[in-house]
C-alpha cells in the first residue's frame, strides 16, 4: 500500500523512529515516502490511502507549523485516509500530540488504524528500547495492510 510517514523534529528523534516504522513497511514491500515537515506540502497526502504522522511533543501538542500542515492536508485530501500517529514525549506525561493529532483527524472522518503511540525520550534522547518498539509498531502497521 502506499504510505506517506511524515514527521516534524527538532533534535532529530522523531525522525528517527519514522524512518525505523518507515523502514519496516519498506521491507514488508510497501510503497513508502518518509518525508520531514520542511520538506513536505499538502500535495504530498493527496491520493495516498495510510498517512503515518509522527511528532515530537512541544507544550503538550504538536509544533505550530506541523499541526498547520496536517490540519490543511486532510482539508484538501479529503477525509479517505488511514491513519497511524505517533510521539516523542517525556515519560509519565498522560497526554502529548500524537492525542491530539490523533483526536483532529478522527473528527474530521480519517481513520484510525491504532490508538495514538509514543515514545519516551530522556533528555536529548531516545530511552533505551524505544528503537526496537519503533521496528515492531512498522511491523505492526504491515501486518494490519
Ligand atoms: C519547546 C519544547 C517544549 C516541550 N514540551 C514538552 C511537553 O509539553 N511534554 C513533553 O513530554 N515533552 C516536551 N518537550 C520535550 C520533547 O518531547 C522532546 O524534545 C522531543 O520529543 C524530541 O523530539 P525530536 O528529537 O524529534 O525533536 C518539549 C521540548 C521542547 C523543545
Amino acid at each position: 500500500m502506499r504510505t506517506l510517514v511524515v514527521y516534524e523534529t527538532k533534535f532529530g528523534n522523531t525522525e528517527r523512529i519514522a524512518r525505523l516504522v518507515a523502514g519496516e513497511l519498506s521491507e514488508a514491500g510497501h510503497e513508502v515516502s518518509c518525508l520531514g515537515q520542511s520538506a513536505s506540502g499538502e500535495d504530498d497526502f493527496i491520493g495516498v490511502p495510510l498517512w503515518v504522522i509522527g511528532s515530537p511533543t512541544h507544550w503538550g501538542r504538536a509544533p505550530f507549523r506541523f499541526n498547520t500542515l496536517l490540519r490543511n492536508a486532510a482539508k484538501d485530501a479529503g477525509s479517505d485516509h488511514d491513519f497511524v500517529v505517533f510521539d516523542t514525549r517525556y515519560e509519565n506525561m498522560h497526554s502529548g500530540a500524537a492525542d491530539r493529532i490523533h483526536r483532529d483527524l478522527a473528527r474530521q472522518g480519517l481513520r484510525p488504524l491504532l490508538p495514538p503511540q509514543s515514545f519516551v525520550v530522556d533528555g536529548d534522547g531516545l530511552r533505551s528500547g524505544q528503537e526496537e518498539k519503533a521496528a515492531e509498531l512498522g511491523r505492526l502497521i504491515a501486518s494490519l495492510l
